[in-house]
């Protein structure tokens, strides 16, 4: 809770004075029964006669002067003056309530902001453990609990215990014995809230524990909606949501069902308050002369004993929002208190021969056990050099590359980059040093051309046709009658397997990166295609580094160096014609691909 003052500080004048005005409406509220009792007694009972009422008389000798009034001149001046009150105490509720939206919704807004910069600064693996379905729900539902909880906290802070204490003093000037009526309703109200708060309390938390599930569910089945189509599973997938979906519903009916007793209770006392008092005016009026007990009192007593115990039910409401509110504050608060674990170093410039160089480098991802995906690398990429690596599916491969801008940190050993630690390294600098294509290419809803400038925003015209051409996406980008200003749709689902990747590597070459990793990112292209794109990063791509992942011998046979990776560690390194001489390994992996149609002399 303490976070969240702390960011209400920012909103502090506003969330001073939307108690402030409370104040206001809650005391017109409270004006109210003593006018209308006015009206009752002086107005209709006496025909006129206000010296029975101390309010009455005063009133109308300000007003009137001294003299005797009509009854309908008193009824019209209360009646007036009642409305006066009410809009008086509308306008106060108004911006009562205006401010304390203004606050909540402030205080929401950087919440999420927060939370949000949080998360985009946060590991992959640290994003992973949270689950994107859960931090979509921190983000969105749980921030709104908490701003639904500041509002309720502004208006109701103050209305609660004034209307409570203020009808209890109202309702002893009234009469003594209508005290002593609600001293017998409150430990009832209080048994109950007590009873009930307790149950639902721990349920609240639960509740967005559900949410995560069904957001979590919703989200895999709604990015894989095609794999679904694909395999029929729309009945398995829809039971596992009908089960989530059913899970959050009956913990809901559970907390509401305890919720529900409340009412019930509240009208039964607060019928039987009304009763009581009624019964102990009217045998006042009758037994006992001289009290001043009058219909209007009577009047009045109800609508205080009714104020006093709604603002109990008031109470309970902001229990019950502080109770969510709580569970909410501590979810976002985990994702708020979350350090990230790849810690940003200083350096931003670096000059060197050696592009990239691990050195004992060895590898695990996080809390896993076992071998270690990676284990005694040994490698120093020069600059300017086209470096291959070549294994079997699962050999680490990606888990190598991914080292480099620091996704993952080595467990053990250093990784370099212009002989400079990596980690030393302010981590936006690095990364645009680097340009990735990824072994599954990402692309985002937008045009051709925006996504390319992905790679560099102030990208020319010029730069981003000069890129796709390099990266053989030209054709198939001028077949769209829109162009590079063709709208490409969620994920690029689009385009192709092929144009997407074509399109990865274009956004990759936009950048004119000091390295430029290719993980797997040709898989898709026919030989030919590949062919061409090769020759033209050759020739195109004269001074930078190029680290480049591929399973066909064909793509990696013209790099300068071919690592050959095996179970997590560098089994041989050299040229083509080296390796065929000197590892068995991939002399295999080059039979294997001769013998399945002689792919590798295209
Ligand atoms: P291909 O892309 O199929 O050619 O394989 P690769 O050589 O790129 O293998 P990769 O580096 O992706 O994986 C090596 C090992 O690490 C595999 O045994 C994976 O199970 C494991 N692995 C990969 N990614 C993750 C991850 O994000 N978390 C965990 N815990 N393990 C991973
Ligand atoms: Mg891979």
């Amino acid at each position: 809770m303490k976070r969240i003052f702390h960011y209400l500080k920012k909103y502090a004048f506003l969330a001073v004075l939307s108690p402030l005005l409370m104040i206001g409406e809650v005391f017109a509220d409270l004006c109210l029964p003593k006018l209308m009792t006015v009206i009752v007694d002086c107005g209709i009972a006496a025909g006129g006669d206000v010296s029975g009422s101390k309010l009455g008389s005063t009133v109308m000798r300000i007003l009137f002067g001294e003299g005797t009034y009509s009854s309908m001149q008193v009824i019209i001046t209360f009646g007036i003056l009642m409305l006066v009150v009410v809009l008086i105490g509308g306008f106060f509720g108004v911006m009562c309530a205006y401010c304390a939206a203004k606050a909540s919704q402030g205080v929401g807004d950087d919440l999420r902001r927060d939370a949000y910069a949080k998360v985009m600064s946060l590991s992959i693996e640290q994003t992973d453990k949270f689950t994107t379905g859960s931090l979509v729900t921190r983000m969105t539902n749980d921030v709104t609990m908490i701003i639904e909880f500041v509002e309720m906290l502004l208006r109701m802070l103050v209305r609660s215990p004034m209307f409570f204490i203020g009808g209890l003093i109202m309702l002893m000037t009234l009469d003594f014995s209508f005290g002593i009526v609600m001293l017998c309703a409150l430990p009832v109200m209080a048994l109950m809230l007590f009873f009930v708060l307790g149950r639902a309390i721990p349920i609240y938390s639960k509740i967005q524990l559900k949410l995560d599930r069904l957001n979590c569910v919703v989200q895999e089945n709604v990015t894989g909606a095609r794999v679904i189509k694909a395999y029929v599973k729309e009945d398995y997938e829809s039971k596992r949501f009908e089960a989530a979906n059913a899970d959050l519903r009956d913990t809901n009916v559970k907390v509401q069902r305890i919720m529900a007793v409340m009412h019930p209770v509240l009208t039964v006392v607060m019928n039987a308050a009304i009763i009581a008092v009624i019964y102990i005016g009217g045998w006042q009026i009758d037994n006992v002369g001289g009290t001043g007990m009058t219909a209007g009192t009577i009047m009045a007593a109800i609508t205080y004993i009714t104020q006093v115990l709604m603002s109990i039910m008031m109470v309970t409401m902001m229990f019950q929002s502080i109770s969510r509110a709580m569970a909410s504050v501590r979810r976002v608060n985990e994702v708020l208190d979350t350090d990230p674990v790849i810690v940003s170093g200083n350096v931003t410039k670096t000059e060197g021969e050696i592009a990239v160089s691990m050195s004992n480098v060895s590898f695990r991802y996080p809390e896993t056990t076992g071998r270690p995906v990676l284990h005694d690398i040994n490698i120093e990429i020069k600059k300017g050099e086209t470096f291959a690596i070549i294994g079997a599916t699962g050999s680490g491969k990606t888990s190598l590359v991914n080292l480099i801008p620091r996704f993952y940190d080595a467990t053990e050993g250093e990784v370099r980059i212009d002989g400079e630690p990596i980690a030393n390294y302010d981590l936006h600098a690095l990364r645009q040093k680097i340009a990735f294509v990824m072994q599954k290419s990402e692309l985002f809803s937008g045009t051709i051309a925006e996504n390319l400038r992905w790679g560099k925003e102030d990208a020319t015209d010029g730069e981003i046709k000069q890129a796709a051409r390099i990266a053989q996406a030209e054709d198939f980008v001028l077949s769209f009658n829109e162009g590079y200003d063709a709208y490409i749709a969620e994920k690029g689902a689009s385009l192709s397997g092929g144009q997407k990747q074509r399109m990865s590597i274009a956004r990759a070459l936009v950048r004119r990166p000091e390295i430029l990793i290719l993980d797997d990112a040709t898989s898709a292209l026919d030989l030919s295609t590949e062919g061409k794109l090769r020759a033209a990063l050759k020739t195109e791509l004269k001074g930078t580094t190029v680290i480049m992942i591929a399973q066909r011998i064909a793509s990696v046979k013209d790099a300068d160096r071919i690592a050959v990776i095996d179970h997590g560690t560098i089994k041989d390194c050299g040229s083509h014609e080296y390796l065929l001489e000197h590892s068995e390994t991939y002399r295999d992996i080059y039979s294997s691909q001769m013998k399945n149609g002689g792919v590798v002399n295209e």
